[in-house]
């Protein structure tokens, strides 16, 4: 089996996959509360945090799924990209363990494992297929032909969709993170009360800054309009976004499946919206759409890992090239 760890963010995850993609367990020790006081992230926060609860959340993954250090054959962990400190807690760790039992380590993209989620499990989709990942911290559209790579069709030009989600909700008053607050608050609302813009930059990439700025000044020239209704009307202008190109991207590469991952993948309306599309749509369990360590190692699945000793000077990377 492997052992996946993802420590890239604001959740601590350890993950145990089959290397036929079947999952065994995917703990997540999630930090959100933690963070949610500060309206955000802080990144020295979640580093420290990571080193308190990696060991025990790896322990956790094996408890779940009935199985000891000896029966894991690889490591995995996730490289980059994200908060430079939180990775180098994973990396650090999965060195250590791989290291004193002499196992190979699958160095992973973060964002190659969203892309991948939706191979794993009982229903595993086949390539080639497109993927939209938005999260909060990324949105492209990617397109696989070979599940160890992925090529990026389209991608966000500036905030990432769940960031927009998350923006507009501090603009309305609502809690962190605030994709589920506009969601449920979005019910109650109509999306076309108000016409957001649907900015479109270059062919399949995304632009989402304009319209929190729309959000601005509506709010600073209606204070008294329903929130509710802004919700709706917020959220469905991006929903259209990330829809419209997603369509095109279809149509241009000629794909007929498509799956969606990242955390605002369980945004109801978008979930919706791309059950109408041309496609055969894999939406996977929340559990891994937000960051997991599943896909890690449902990702290293496809990759050559390194062995020992090769991986000692292994880095984590913020970015990756
Ligand atoms: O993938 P994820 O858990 O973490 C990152 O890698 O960023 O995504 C978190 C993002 C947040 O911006 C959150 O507001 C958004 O996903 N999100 C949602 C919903 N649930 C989470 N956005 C819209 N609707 C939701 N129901
Ligand atoms: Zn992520």
């Amino acid at each position: 089996m492997i052992l996946g760890i993802e420590t890239s963010c604001d959740d601590t995850c350890a993950a145990l996959v089959t290397h036929e993609g079947k999952i065994r367990s995917n703990a997540i020790a999630s930090q959100g509360l933690l963070h949610a006081r500060y309206g955000g992230v802080v990144p020295e926060i979640a580093s420290r945090r990571h080193l308190e609860l990696v060991d025990a959340v790896a322990a956790d993954a094996l408890e779940r799924a009935g199985a000891r250090l000896d029966d894991v054959d690889t490591v995995a962990v996730t490289r980059g990209p994200g908060l430079i400190g939180a990775l180098l807690v994973g990396v650090s760790w999965a060195k250590a363990l791989a290291a004193t039992r002499r196992l190979p380590l699958a160095p992973v993209d973060h964002l190659h494992g969203h892309v991948v989620a939706s191979t794993l499990g009982g229903d595993p989709i086949e390539p080639p297929f497109l993927c939209l990942v938005a999260s909060g911290g990324h949105t492209f559209l990617a397109r696989v032909d070979e599940p160890s790579s992925y090529a990026v069709l389209g991608q966000t030009l500036d905030d990432a969709a769940g960031e927009a989600f998350d923006k507009g909700a501090r603009l309305l008053g609502l809690g962190y993170p605030g994709g589920p607050e506009v969601d449920r608050l979005a019910r109650d609302g109509d999306p076309q009360a108000f016409d957001f813009p649907r900015s479109a930059p270059g062919e399949l990439d995304f632009s989402f800054s304009g319209l929190k700025t729309a959000l601005l000044y509506r709010l600073r020239d209606e204070p008294e309009a329903s929130k509710a209704d802004l919700a709706a009307s917020y959220q469905r202008a991006i929903v259209d976004a990330l829809t419209a190109r997603t369509r095109q991207a279809l149509e241009r590469e000629g794909l007929e499946r498509l799956a969606i991952g990242g955390g605002v993948a369980a945004n109801s309306e978008l979930r919706a919206a791309v059950s109408q599309l041309d496609a055969a749509v894999w939406v996977p369990p929340m559990e891994l759409c937000t960051d997991n360590a599943a896909m890690i190692a449902g990702a290293a699945r496809f990759l050559e890992p390194v062995a020992y000793p090769g991986y000692l000077s292994l880095d984590a990377a913020a970015r990756l090239s």
